[in-house]
């Protein structure tokens, strides 16, 4: 059985108790005071309790931010939130734990970011204020659009080849993706149910398809 944690659970340290992150630095237990500058001297003082893979403990934000732009993947998300989607905080969180490029949103500016649990402060957004915008913005960028939603025409998310630049657009609760994202779309793509309901949860649905992705185009290699 594994004893040690895992790079993205929740580190004792020093003074910090399991589940509140690290305590401050002390130089008895920890070593020599960090002076590298992507080292926060408050976070060194007082303690680190973000939520974030042991290997930033104690990093600026900046710095987090730094180091991932080194590592995005050439993949972009799109969720349409014409009106007022409760899902777009867990998709921000599975695109920051993925290194996606840029989480795209459509239609309303506001968003409700709880579900995000502050991973937003680490994932580059993007507003767009409609669909045609943010196709365009695609089409600038190089990017193949890509549609999930389980509607006629779509092609299995399981056998389709998802292209490498790509921008993959979901829909809302309720309507669904906009006709406007279906007809600029490269591709249509689904994921196979089972079961009786007609959909499952849009939060879920990006996480699978940002996982084919993954599947198919990460480096598995420079994961934590
Ligand atoms: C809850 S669904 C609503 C629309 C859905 N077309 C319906 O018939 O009820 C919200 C969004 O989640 C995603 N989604 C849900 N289930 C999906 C599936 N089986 N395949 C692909 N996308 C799905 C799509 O992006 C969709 O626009």
């Amino acid at each position: 059985m594994r004893e040690e944690p895992g790079p993205t659970e929740w580190a004792t340290g020093s003074g910090g108790g399991a589940g509140t992150g690290v305590g401050p630095w002390v130089d008895e237990h920890d070593g020599p005071t960090p002076v590298d500058p992507r080292y926060d001297p408050e976070l060194l003082r007082d303690g680190d309790t973000r939520n974030v893979v042991d290997a930033y403990r104690y990093w600026s934000r900046e710095a987090i931010i730094a180091d991932i732009d080194t590592r995005r993947h050439p993949l972009h998300i799109a969720i349409e939130n014409f009106g007022n989607d409760a899902n777009i905080g867990g998709v921000v969180r599975t695109a920051n734990a993925f290194a996606v490029d840029t989480v795209h949103i459509v239609g309303r500016r506001r968003w409700n970011r709880r579900g995000a649990m502050v991973t937003d402060r680490y994932q580059r957004l993007r507003h767009h204020d409609s669909t045609a915008e943010l196709l365009a913005f695609a089409a600038g960028a190089g990017l193949s659009v890509v549609a999930v939603d389980n509607v006629p025409g779509s092609v299995r998310l399981e056998t389709a080849e998802l292209p490498r630049n790509a921008l993959l657009i979901f829909g809302q609760e309720g309507p669904g993706i906009t006709d406007d994202a279906r007809a600029g779309a490269d591709l249509l793509v689904s994921i196979a149910q089972f079961g009786s309901t007609r959909s499952i949860n849009a939060s879920v649905a990006a996480g699978i398809a940002m996982h084919a992705w993954i599947r198919r185009h990460a480096e598995l290699a420079h994961a934590w």
